[in-house]
């Protein structure tokens, strides 16, 4: 049976928790957090808007200055959101917490009490955060009032954008995020791979190349590799999960590479329930769907397709860019043009960098 939506009316908001290595074993940490979101008992289906043109998104380090304006007055209303009405869905703290409240347990899975809803290290991860950076996506447009709004992607898949996006890096933007590792700030080189260990930039690049090639490509034998492994209803996260190459390798490189160590828990990036809180994370993820969207068209002797009515079933529950709070399916979100949005084209080196 297909993941069902939570019901936000049994949302914990105690119920928040997070695992650190102490020693040689994980040890649960209480989060002293609230992640919750506002409860209503209106809620209904979504129907996806027909769209007659998609939003572009551009690589942030092409990133236009008209476009780099609009997305900085869009996150300081969205900041303001949080002081003028927290309450108010589309805040960014309220945007962050969908996060947590998705990943650190305050959510029980809809008819198995005790089973944490988690939406990372499965197959849900990719739909989930497609459907999460399509709201937010929307509602800074709405912030602004410009339909058009859309979200720059960080391209740390091509040497060009190996480093921090510059929007980004600079202390008095709404962008900025102080809980950020100090020594990987610009011009640093990201380290796609787990702590490789390598210090040397030219290195470091055709290591990352590497990685992506074998995410992407060699490592990937079946749909489920790259997407990562089924979650069913009442499955235990905890017990089962694999994520996908991708969601194993750059995409959680990134978020420990971005991670402050001076912060217990590497916050912000550095844990799911803080992750949200820095708006690269947006610009992470805008590219980690676009990895998606790139696995799509690789030629493949597999079938691309998850057929799978639990999967497509699986479905989620977001406020929209009018504070309606709205259910969605994974099926209605497998074609992004559908959601109105492509990605500028960048090109993908590492395709040529099988070891
Ligand atoms: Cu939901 Cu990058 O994690």
């Amino acid at each position: 049976l297909p993941i069902l939506p939570p019901d936000l009316s049994t949302c914990d908001p105690t119920g928040a928790t997070t695992t650190r290595r102490v020693g040689d074993k994980q040890e649960v940490v209480k989060l002293d957090v609230n992640c919750c979101p506002p409860f209503t008992d209106k809620q209904g289906d979504y129907k996806l808007p027909v769209f007659t043109k998609l939003r572009r998104r551009q690589s942030a380090h092409r990133l236009s200055p008209a476009n780099l304006a609009k997305y900085k007055k869009a996150m300081a209303k969205m900041r303001e959101l949080d002081v003028t009405d927290p309450d108010d869905p589309r805040g960014f703290t309220q945007q962050a917490n969908i996060h947590c409240a998705y990943c650190n347990g305050p959510y029980d899975q809809v008819g198995h009490p005790g089973v944490d809803l988690q939406v990372h290290n499965s197959w849900t991860f990719f739909p989930f955060h497609r459907w999460y950076l399509y709201f937010y996506e929307r509602i800074l447009g709405e912030l602004i009032g410009d339909p058009t709004f859309a979200l720059p992607y960080w391209n740390w898949d091509n040497p060009r954008g190996m480093s921090m996006p510059m929007a980004f890096d600079d202390p008095s933007s709404s962008l900025y995020d102080e809980d950020r590792n100090q020594a990987h700030r610009r011009p640093a080189v990201v380290d796609l791979a787990l702590n490789s260990g390598i210090t040397d930039p030219v290195q470091l690049i055709s290591n990352n190349l590497a990685l992506m090639y074998k995410e992407m490509v060699s490592d990937v034998e079946t749909a489920v590799d790259f997407l990562g492994t089924e979650y069913r209803a009442g499955d235990d996260p905890h017990a089962f999960a694999l994520g996908g190459t991708s969601e194993r390798g750059s995409h959680t490189g990134i978020h420990a590479w971005v991670g402050d160590p001076r912060n217990d828990l590497k916050e912000d990036m550095g844990n799911f329930y803080s992750a949200g809180r820095d708006p690269i994370f947006y610009c992470h993820h805008a590219n980690v769907d676009r990895m998606w969207t790139i696995w799509d068209k690789i030629p493949a002797s597999y079938s691309k397709k998850v057929d799978d009515d639990d999967f497509k079933n699986s479905s989620f529950m977001f406020y929209d860019e009018k504070k309606n709070l709205v259910r969605v399916k994974i099926s209605d979100c497998l074609d992004h043009r559908k959601l109105g949005y492509e990605y500028e084209y960048s090109d993908t080196p590492w395709i040529n960098s099988r070891p």
